[in-house]
């Protein structure tokens, strides 16, 4: 059976974007692959040094996987910081990394130039301490968005460094998922780009029906097309990819044809689309606040993750220092 392997950081509440970007495909995956799910508490410290509230970030975190439905008896649910062959696998991966090509990657110039007072060591390995994450587990899939690709290159590129440099066969080159075999990029409500923590414009799966609507109203749109069947600009073209993702493709298909016959009322659409991400959020909205409830669930179902993920980790690891050449 093929392994999968993703997680996200801790850092904030789950986002729609997180959930058709990543947390969708982890539903269907563990019907039929060996699943590892964790929450990546270290990554979170490459910028956020001073987590206010990590144990409770983390408890948030666990909580928004179980809601959506990651299933604890069908995938392996761990916290990263409960894995301690992690990082002894990050180090050797360190070792094998140039400092070029880690400061090329475009995440970690973008991080730089947002804040340029830490420019951490651990900001720029992040893309190592990524692909221990994932050939820990050998995995051959990741589900991730479409912002993770170059991260996913760099995995690749460190599996394959590992095997040439120790003459091995050991490590697979780990492939990116994607749930209709396209990268998704959920885009964000302000006109431009996609939805994100730390762009201020997400819709996050807790949102109570009032504050999904009051974002939705508020998403910039324009006077309306002035031809027949125009190209969307870009604010209007994110709002019916929303539409797509989250209504049924008769709704989608009926504002389509009004934008087309230069009928469309913006007002309507946006009161149809915070209604159908009302009815979508909902349902995991309650079961967020179920789990929230049940420290002693949650933390059984991490204590059983960490020793299966340890469990697979430390084989790994045992096979890792045999072919460096540690003694015993
Ligand atoms: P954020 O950008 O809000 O900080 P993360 O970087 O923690 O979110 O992303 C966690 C996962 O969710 C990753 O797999 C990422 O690719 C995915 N993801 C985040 N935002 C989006 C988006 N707008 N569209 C698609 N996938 C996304
Ligand atoms: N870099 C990912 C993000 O920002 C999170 C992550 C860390 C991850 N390690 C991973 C994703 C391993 C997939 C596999 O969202």
């Amino acid at each position: 059976m093929q392994t999968v392997v993703s997680g996200i950081r801790p850092t904030g509440n789950l986002h729609l974007g997180n959930y058709f970007g990543a947390v969708k495909s982890f539903i269907k995956m563990q019907e039929e692959y060996n699943c590892f799910f964790f929450i990546a508490d270290w990554h979170s410290l490459t910028t956020h040094p001073h987590p206010d509230n990590l144990r409770n970030n983390v408890k948030t975190i666990l909580c928004e996987y179980l809601a959506c439905g990651v299933d604890p008896e069908k995938a392996t649910i761990y916290v990263q910081s409960d894995v301690k062959q992690i990082p002894e696998l990050y180090l050797y991966l360190n070792m094998n990394a140039y400092i070029g090509e880690l400061e090329r990657v475009t995440s970690f110039k973008e991080k730089v130039r947002q804040n340029p007072n830490n420019v951490n060591a651990g900001l720029l390995t992040y893309p190592t301490l990524m692909c221990a994450d994932i050939i820990i587990h050998h995995a051959d899939k990741v589900p991730v968005g479409k912002d993770q690709e170059q991260n996913m290159e760099m995995a690749r590129h460190f599996a394959s460094r590992f095997n040439q440099i120790y003459g091995v066969e050991y490590f697979k080159e780990p492939e990116s998922f994607y749930f209709n075999q396209k990268a998704v990029k959920v885009p964000g409500l302000d006109g431009s780009g996609k939805m994100g923590k730390s762009e201020g414009n997400a819709i996050y799966l807790c949102d109570d029906e009032a504050t999904i609507r009051k974002k939705v109203m508020k998403a910039v749109t324009d006077a309306g097309p002035t031809q027949m069947n125009q190209e969307k600009p870009e604010a209007i073209r994110n709002l019916f990819t929303l539409m797509e993702i989250v209504s049924e493709p008769s709704t989608y298909d009926y504002f389509n044809d009004q934008y087309n016959n230069m009928a469309i009322r913006y007002g309507d659409m946006k009161k149809q689309l915070a209604a159908d991400i009302n009815a979508f959020c909902a349902p995991i909205r309650e079961r967020i606040l179920e789990y929230q409830a049940n420290d002693e669930f949650l933390q059984k179902v991490a204590n059983m993750g960490a020793e299966k993920a340890c469990a697979s980790a430390q084989k790994t690891l045992e096979d890792v220092r045999e072919i460096i050449g540690f003694h015993r």
